[in-house]
């Protein structure tokens, strides 16, 4: 289960050039001590119509399962008495927020959003390039591009951020694995895609090995108590296709890689 902390202050908010949905920085008292979190603040509409809550939830826990970091989640109850005294811009956004609990992070220290001229190794020193793009690719991701890159960069690792527009219905649903292509959003506008695709044959066949390990173990059971928690908390999770959306990449892995394998020849 993810921690539900309330909020006690907010800091600041994270403006519209550097986050489209403007999160909040907040406070919150957690066994562990006072902790800053960033809190995404989606409308009703995102929450009902986009499942927001749940694809941040869910792609933030499977991350860590693939070894990929993540900071981590929480949810957030921020008290409505909070706003009253800050300026009428975030009184306005926090009426137009959902009112039920808000995805968050923990604020990591010292860390910069990923842009792409950085070099291979740079990357590679902090995370695995072709376990990433994978990952991507199976929570059908296309936020994690070249421009909005949604990686963070500290000293010692990448942490992945930001899942709202993972795991989509369409995107998860009725897929032809007799004629699986993966679809050029989620390949070519990688960040990773020009590491990856400009790499040596030889590095290339092995692309995916780690990846087809963490998937060969995932256990998607693991995930039950997450839906749960978010359906006792007034989610819609819609767990049914996102758990069976992970099972048939599970059973059709060698198919899905070899599609990934293909994007980068
Ligand atoms: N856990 C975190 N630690 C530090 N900074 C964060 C964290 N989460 C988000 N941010 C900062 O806030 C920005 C917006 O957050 P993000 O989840 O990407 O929201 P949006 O959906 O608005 O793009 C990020 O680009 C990053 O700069
Ligand atoms: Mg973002």
């Amino acid at each position: 289960m993810l921690p539900v902390y309330e909020a006690i202050d907010i800091i600041k908010v994270i403006p519209e050039t550097v986050g489209h949905t403007q999160p909040w920085v907040v406070l919150a008292n957690t066994p562990y001590g006072l902790k800053s979190f960033v809190a995404k603040l989606y409308t009703a509409h995102q929450v009902n119509n986009n499942n927001s809550v749940t694809n941040e939830v869910i792609s933030n826990v499977l991350a860590s399962q693939f070894d990929l970091k993540v900071p981590p989640g929480a949810l957030i109850d921020i008290p409505e008495s909070l706003q009253f005294k800050k300026p009428v811009e975030l009184q306005i956004q926090y009426g137009k927020a959902d009112p039920r609990l808000k995805f968050a992070t923990e604020m990591l220290p010292n860390v910069n959003a990923a842009v792409p001229s950085l070099s291979k190794s740079f990357y590679s020193r902090r995370i695995s390039l072709d376990t990433l793009y994978a990952f991507d690719n199976m929570i059908r991701n296309a936020d994690r591009g070249q421009q909005k890159t949604n990686l963070l960069l500290g000293s010692k690792g990448a942490f992945l951020i930001d899942h709202e527009y993972t795991l989509h219905q369409n995107r998860i649903t009725g897929v032809d694995w007799d004629n699986f292509e993966i679809d050029p959003v989620f390949t070519q506008h990688h960040l990773m895609y020009p590491y990856l695709k400009k790499s040596i044959k030889p590095k290339k066949q092995h692309y995916f090995d780690e990846f087809l390990e963490y998937l060969r173990t995932l256990n998607t059971n693991a995930l039950s108590v997450y839906f749960a928690q978010l359906s006792s908390e007034g989610f819609n999770t819609k767990s049914i296709n996102i758990n069976s959306w992970l099972s048939q990449v599970k059973q059709n892995s060698t198919t899905f890689v070899n599609s990934l394998k293909s994007s980068l020849e």
